[in-house]
């Protein structure tokens, strides 16, 4: 009996096969407000660049408040809860200030996130193993009013299990290490960054934790991102703001969603060959259909040597 594929076996098992979830896209407008205020005036407004942002096809929009305000002011924070249509994710630190802020403003979600005041961006995750007893009483306070709490952390089960136990729905994987390894074309280390991405990303489906990420993601990162079925959401902001000098916001916003939403359709697309395969070869292979949330896919979406997002040429590139 032949083994090869045929459209009419295909048919019934692409449409059996549930598509992975959506892949939201947090767009944060934190360097708008950087470049405001490096003249100190009103523009370019981060505000604007949120309604146009949501336009052009964000879920919703990240801003980080910081101690030091150096971009994000406290006035931005609340037009942008009062004047946009989407999901508001505010970033902050765990300090009885931003607490204050975040339950005046309530915003859809806080991302608690560690703050160094000389720290050029947010490095590293949390620690929430040794500052567990500081960080679960704003877990608790955040969560009784509503907003849906995320603690920054890095791709760790140490750091997973932990936020579970204080009691957060959600985490956000640190994906800074992996980018940067992939920018600099250290194949080696990308591919033990992705792993460890993967397997925090299945260990936080496994604990019952919502899954997002986000750090240094650009276009070809951000596709890879999108093969792990248990990431639901991808914050981006710096290569976004950047992309926009060249091709504008809406454009670079527009690609990114491309990029994404290819990479979720792979993922699927691989799933349902893998189960045409199986049923080709008979039930004795020991093969069958994978759910689309199926576990090992992606480790060839980008895990693997000379896989996507390993660096080299191409990186950062706006998709076909
Ligand atoms: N997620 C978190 C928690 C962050 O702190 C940041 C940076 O503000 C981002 C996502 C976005 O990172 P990037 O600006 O590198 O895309």
């Amino acid at each position: 009996m032949s083994t090869r594929r045929s459209p009419t076996r295909a048919m019934p098992n692409s449409h059996a096969i549930p598509r992975p979830p959506h892949l939201r896209l947090g767009v944060n407008i934190d360097h708008v407000a950087t470049v405001r205020n490096a003249r100190g005036g009103a523009v370019p407004d981060p505000v604007r660049a949120a309604r146009l942002a949501i336009a052009a096809g964000a879920d919703g929009i990240t801003a980080h408040l910081r101690e030091d305000r150096r971009h994000i002011r406290d006035e931005d924070m609340a037009r942008l809860k009062a004047e946009i249509t989407k999901p508001l994710n505010f970033e902050m630190a765990a300090t009885e200030q931003m607490l204050d802020i975040a339950l005046k403003i309530k915003p859809h979600a806080a991302c608690l996130v560690p703050e160094k005041r000389t720290e050029r961006t947010t490095e590293g995750g949390l620690d929430v193993i040794g500052q567990r007893a500081h960080l679960a009483p704003f877990v608790a306070e955040l969560g009784r009013a509503g907003i849906r709490v995320s603690l920054f952390v890095e791709p760790s089960r140490e750091a997973l299990d932990a936020a579970r136990a204080i009691g957060a729905p959600v985490v956000e994987l640190h994906t800074g290490s992996w980018c940067h390894a992939v920018e600099h074309g250290d194949g080696d280390q990308a591919t033990r960054e992705f792993a460890r991405l993967m397997g925090a990303a299945m260990h936080a489906e496994h604990i019952g934790l919502e899954c997002h990420a986000g750090h240094g993601l650009d276009y070809r990162t951000a596709e890879v991102m999108a093969a792990l079925p248990q990431v639901v959401e991808l914050n981006i902001g710096h290569f976004l703001v950047g992309e926009a000098i060249f091709v504008g916001l809406e454009q670079a916003i527009r690609s990114m969603r491309a990029a994404m939403d290819k990479g979720r359709h792979e993922l699927w697309a691989m799933t349902v060959r893998r189960d045409e395969g199986a049923q080709a070869s008979g039930p004795t292979d020991g093969g069958g259909a994978r759910p689309a949330t199926g576990k090992a896919a992606p480790a060839e979406a980008g895990g693997g040597k000379g896989g996507k997002g390993q660096g080299g040429k191409g990186k950062g590139r706006a998709p076909a």
